[in-house]
């Protein structure tokens, strides 16, 4: 049993889907959630600048004593899968669980991959696919404007400008008959129905948020590190610029009140 938070961070709000199901999941357990929204997006970095980004976020969420880091990011996930080894807690990134389910999902065997493009480029979630399963086809699409439509709030999937670049991005994964889509990236989960109209019914979408925090309550459980304290977790929130459009846009996406839950820092220092 251990009372620490668990330390989530990405490059914005995308995380937010990691935590949103952490919250369902492991109600006991207190966050230390760090959104770096004066740097977002990391996805059209280069690998030295997002593997520089990512080890200071991990450091500002270590500095606060968290049992467990989670990149709740497909770009540092997919550029930085070597981070455990540097942190000295339990670690994860959101490739390796998505991928689990991906792969028990899927019907005809072929899956579409959307991303940013620093992931896309990384082929990371289609390396650890066909590692598992080489008879599985798998279709890359990177999406950059999604990010940009989210950190702005452009989240509506009534929205006319939603539905036209969902549909420029996801047409041909359409045109592939993928069965299943993996959402690569933490941010795609909240524009999920309006990727889902367009895809349809019969095509799954797989959460990368949803699947990382059932993997990290997994993780916690083998660890000995689940709060079983019976009280209800808290979930704080750090941001590294002006706090406002963060709290908006979560509390859209979070179905709660988050004015003035957040912090700002300066990640820099870390
Ligand atoms: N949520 C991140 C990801 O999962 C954000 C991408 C970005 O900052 O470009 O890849």
């Amino acid at each position: 049993m251990n009372t620490n938070a668990i330390g989530v961070f990405d490059s914005g709000l995308g995380g937010l889907s990691a935590v949103k199901e952490m919250l369902k999941a492991m109600p006991n357990e207190n966050i230390i959630y760090f959104g770096d929204t004066s740097r977002v997006p990391y996805g059209n970095r280069s690998r030295e600048t997002i593997r520089r980004y990512a080890m200071q976020d991990a450091n500002f969420l270590l500095q606060n004593n968290v049992k467990m880091v989670v990149a709740a990011c497909g770009t540092v996930s997919s550029v930085a899968p070597d981070l455990e080894s540097v942190l000295g807690v339990p670690y994860t990134g959101v490739v390796l669980p998505t991928c689990f389910t991906a792969l028990n999902e899927s019907k005809n065997g072929r899956i579409g991959v959307i991303g940013t493009t620093a992931t896309i480029n990384s082929h990371s979630y289609k390396k650890r696919i066909k590692e598992k399963n080489p008879s599985f086809e798998v279709f890359e699409q990177d999406c950059p404007l999604f990010v940009p439509l989210v950190e702005n709030g452009f989240i509506d999937r009534n929205d006319e400008v939603v539905k036209l670049i969902v549909a420029r991005y996801m047409a041909p994964l359409k045109e592939a008959k993928v069965d299943t889509v993996i959402l690569g990236c933490t941010h795609y989960p909240i524009l999920k129905d309006a990727i889902s109209d367009f895809m349809g019914e019969g095509v799954t979408l797989i959460d990368s948020g949803k699947e990382t925090a059932l993997y990290t309550k997994k993780v916690l459980q083998e660890n000995g590190l689940s709060n079983n304290s019976g009280k209800d977790g808290v979930a704080q929130f750090f941001v590294s610029d002006t706090p406002d459009n963060f709290e908006k846009i979560a509390s859209l996406f979070l179905s709660k009140d988050m004015n003035n839950c957040a912090k700002r820092i300066n990640i820099e220092e870390y």
